[in-house]
């Protein structure tokens, strides 16, 4: 039987909890300083060998248990368990962006080998929404790389919008930058706030 345990940042905790027993989803809520940072960075090094294997240098498959924690000690780190084995995380880090609308970012998605293609994936992306609802975010912003196949369509199946392609230094490989709207109608708010700000540049560019 699968369950999932949320490890959330104490800025955060309290919305995340009322949300969670407002809305009976029956989360394990705990606080991010208990989580065990060692069973999920494992879990990323195993689960991205198969992208270090296609020489994508994802710099997740490699994180010290240090880095690891460093990096995701300020969000909130979702995962799912199979009885007492951890079969996939997500971190969902906050941050202000496009001035704004605030955003969460999604990063080190991964599930375990043996799990890949039976929906734990879906899973947690069901569970980040949650929890962007909780904490009132307008969007959720993530990104791949796009020779990373499985992962590129595991995006745009869950409403992940690309509209960007970026690289990132130290990275051999260039990426697509996804926006995925949490907020109802925050898409329609970004083009008309983008549209004018565009044509305002170009034309004193254009001077
Ligand atoms: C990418 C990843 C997170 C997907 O999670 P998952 O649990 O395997 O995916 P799901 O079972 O929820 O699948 C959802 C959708 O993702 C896509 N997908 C998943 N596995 C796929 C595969 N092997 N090939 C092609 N598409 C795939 C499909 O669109 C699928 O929908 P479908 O079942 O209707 O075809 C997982 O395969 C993984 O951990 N990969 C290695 C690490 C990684 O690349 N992480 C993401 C980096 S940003």
């Amino acid at each position: 039987m699968l369950f999932t345990r949320v490890y959330c940042n104490k800025t955060y905790i309290e919305q995340i909890v009322a949300y969670n027993s407002r809305m009976s989803l029956g989360y394990s809520i705990l606080s991010i300083e208990d989580a065990p940072f060692d069973i999920v960075n494992q879990l990323l090094h195993e689960s991205f060998q198969e992208r270090l294997e296609n020489n994508l240098n994802f710099d997740c498959a490699s994180f010290t248990d240090a880095e690891f924690k460093e990096k995701s000690s300020a969000g909130n780190i979702v995962t799912v368990w199979e009885d007492d084995i951890l079969v996939g995380t997500v971190f969902l880090g906050i941050q202000q962006r496009f001035s704004f609308f605030t955003c969460g970012f999604h990063e080190f998605l991964a599930v375990k080998s043996d799990n890949k293609s039976s929906g734990i994936g879906t899973m947690l992306q069901r569970v980040v929404v949650n929890i962007a609802k909780a904490l009132d975010l307008d969007i959720l912003l993530s990104s791949t790389a796009i020779p990373a196949i499985s992962s590129v369509k595991w995006h745009k199946k869950n409403a992940f919008i690309p509209y960007k392609i970026s690289s990132y230094e130290g990275r051999n490989y260039k990426s697509y930058n996804f926006i995925k709207p949490i907020r109802k109608g925050i898409l329609v708010s970004l083009l008309v706030m983008i549209t004018p700000l565009t044509l305002f540049v170009s034309k004193i560019s254009n001077k």
